[in-house]
């Protein structure tokens, strides 16, 4: 069966834009709000990349073999999410029944999550699961190629940015809220715009703003200013959800 065929049971909502634009808290603000599905994408090529490390299949992704086993891996694994209300975060991401989530956000394994979601077969591989997760109605996808690719037929797209420095301010701060050895401003910085031109410039669904998706710049933009806009235009286009 076509993947893009598989009927939506509900609205879906589109959020597309490169890493520390606020997508996600956004996104999982907006989906406590609206009381809809929160389904974070990135999470399902970060769990893959994490499995391929461990399993030592994965190392730098420059060669074909670390790419085909990729490819196998993202076809037999079984990725799935779960809510646990006792734990932090509580959207949980399960890779073949394990529970990954605590170690898929390390600066190795975001590289290795990129590397891996630039494989072709891996985003054949993914399409039908996000495609089923965005069907079960009322829910909310955030990635990367949601509005172009994933749900060309998403009742409302939005595609947000925020310039690099200010992104890279952000991460900052997580970092140093979070604690442990805290890279420098420069490298931050340096990092993102070295990812953003990896996404974007990938040859399979890079990432680029759907045409009918509305540009959010979160630059000068409290968070609170952004889940506010976004829930609007989401009435506006849907009326009360
Ligand atoms: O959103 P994130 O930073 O957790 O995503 C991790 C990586 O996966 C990132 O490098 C881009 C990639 N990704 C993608 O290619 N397509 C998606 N729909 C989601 C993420």
């Amino acid at each position: 069966m076509d993947v893009l065929k598989i009927p939506k049971q509900g609205p879906v909502i589109a959020l597309d834009g490169p890493a520390g634009t606020g997508k996600s808290t956004a996104t999982k603000r907006l989906a406590e709000r609206l009381q809809f599905v929160h389904v974070d994408t990135g999470a399902l090529y970060r769990a893959l990349a994490y499995v391929l490390r461990s399993q030592g299949r994965w190392k730098t992704g420059a060669t074909e073999d670390e790419r085909a086993a990729a490819e196998v891996l993202a076809r037999e694994i079984h990725l799935e999410f779960r809510f646990d209300a006792n734990v932090r975060p509580k959207n949980r991401i399960l890779a073949n029944g394990q529970d990954v989530t605590d170690f898929i956000r390390t600066p190795e394994n975001s590289l290795a999550a990129s590397g891996v979601s630039s494989v072709p077969g891996v985003r054949a591989a993914l399409l039908g699961l996000q495609r089923r997760l965005g069907c079960q109605g009322r829910t909310i996808l955030e990635g990367r190629d949601i509005g172009t690719v994933v749900f060309p037929d998403a009742d409302v797209k939005f595609f947000l940015t925020a310039s690099a420095e200010v992104r890279a301010r952000r991460r900052l701060s997580e970092l140093q809220a979070a604690g442990g050895v805290v890279p420098s401003f420069e490298e931050l910085q340096a990092q993102i715009e070295m990812r953003d031109a990896a996404d974007a410039g990938r040859s399979i669904a890079p990432l680029k703003q759907a045409e009918d998706a509305i540009l959010v710049d979160t630059t000068a933009l409290t968070l609170d200013q952004v889940v506010e806009f976004l829930a609007g235009k989401v009435h506006e286009r849907l009326g009360p959800v």
